[in-house]
């Protein structure tokens, strides 16, 4: 085996075009992501058909820029890792085609990944010294997930959200409050503002499953909330409201994340996916991890949402476990976590 691995990162399941090439799993040599969020805002939100068609017209550029930045050639790449799901079946295929055209032309194996794995593989990037075992909490925009990551894409799953993913409830009460999308990270700005403690909003419990997560209550409050507001005339503090909307969602995450820990015997515990970039869960999470002695790690913010480096990070330990896929691979729109 080569001394240094090159892997190239495709991902496309949502609405970035983005390729990356990563060194040994660990150092990203380039990033790219091409954002289709100006275009989908015009709609309030991801419009598939125009992710796919835009993911054909730039993802050729982005995996030159990717090659150039890294000053890498095609020939130097060891793999090609590209996202096969989850995710909108159209946006996956454009990733997945192109990989396997790629793959076929340039005689390089293919590597299948998990987009929710890839997530994971992030937090490889920025903490150099972290290996399975540890806990992880999973919140983007489709997933909720709290997991035990028993070893480089071997997980178990401790909890996750029944109902609306953690990022799901930011858009949705973004859309309410009428910051529009994507919701996320206008709520976390807005949140900085307000008092956490205006409004409280009911904390979500799952009966007889402690380390599972539901918003749909929370979410229901704050649509109650603003439409009584409107009924009766009284003005909202939009501050306040996405600051204690904030506060109920960050403090069922952190509380069960930490309990977790507690309960298996870990004493490291990451987060990954789009909502982990948010101000309010870094600092409990940063402060709870602090009060247990526990160590706590999360990726820069532009590496916990979508992009490809995580895609060749993660791509880079299935390559090496000999995971390598055929040319049969295919978009798979609703895989779960843990299959391959
Ligand atoms: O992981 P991701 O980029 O895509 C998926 O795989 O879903 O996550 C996107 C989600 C969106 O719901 C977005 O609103 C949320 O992550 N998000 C945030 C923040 N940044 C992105 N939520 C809260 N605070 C943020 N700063
Ligand atoms: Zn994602």
């Amino acid at each position: 085996m080569k001394e240094d691995i090159y892997i190239l990162g495709i991902e496309s399941s949502c609405d970035e075009t983005a390729a990356a090439v990563v060194k040994n799993g660990r150092e990203v040599l380039s990033n790219i992501i091409s954002s289709q969020i100006d275009i989908h805002t015009i709609y309030g939100g991801v419009v598939p058909e125009i992710a796919s068609r835009l993911h054909v017209q730039n993802i050729n550029g982005v995996i030159r820029l990717a090659l150039k930045e890294a000053k890498k050639s095609f020939e130097d790449i060891d793999a090609i890792a590209v996202t096969y799901g989850p995710g909108l079946v159209g946006a996956l295929l454009v990733g997945v085609s192109e990989a396997k055209a790629l793959s076929y032309a340039l005689k390089k194996p293919l590597v299948g990944v998990h987009h929710i794995e890839g997530h994971v593989a992030a937090n490889f990037i920025e903490h150099r010294e972290l290996e399975p075992p540890f806990v992880c909490l999973i919140v983007s925009g489709g997933h909720t997930h709290l997991v035990i990551v028993k070893d480089y894409g071997s997980f178990e799953i401790i909890g996750r959200s029944c109902d609306d993913a953690a990022g799901e409830a930011y858009d949705k009460v973004a859309r309410a409050v009428g910051l529009g999308y994507p919701g996320g990270p206008k709520v976390d700005k807005l949140a900085r503002e307000g008092n956490p403690h205006a409004v409280e909003f009911p904390r979500g419990e799952v009966k007889n499953s402690p380390y599972d997560f539901t918003f749909s209550g929370l979410k229901s409050a704050v649509l109650n909330y603003i439409n009584h507001a409107n009924m009766t005339g009284e003005s909202i503090d939009k501050a306040d409201l996405c600051a204690s909307f904030q506060n109920a969602v960050v403090e069922s995450l952190v509380e069960r994340t930490i309990a977790c820990a507690k309960e298996f015997g870990f004493e490291t515990v990451a987060m990954a996916g789009g909502v982990s970039a948010n101000s309010g869960l870094r600092a409990a999470m940063e402060e709870a991890c602090r009060r247990e002695g526990f160590k706590c790690c999360y990726p820069a913010p532009g590496l916990c949402t979508d992009n490809a480096a995580m895609i060749a990070a993660a791509g880079y330990y299935e390559f090496m476990k000999g995971n390598i896929s055929d040319e049969y691979l295919n978009a798979v729109p609703n895989l779960k976590l843990g299959e391959r």
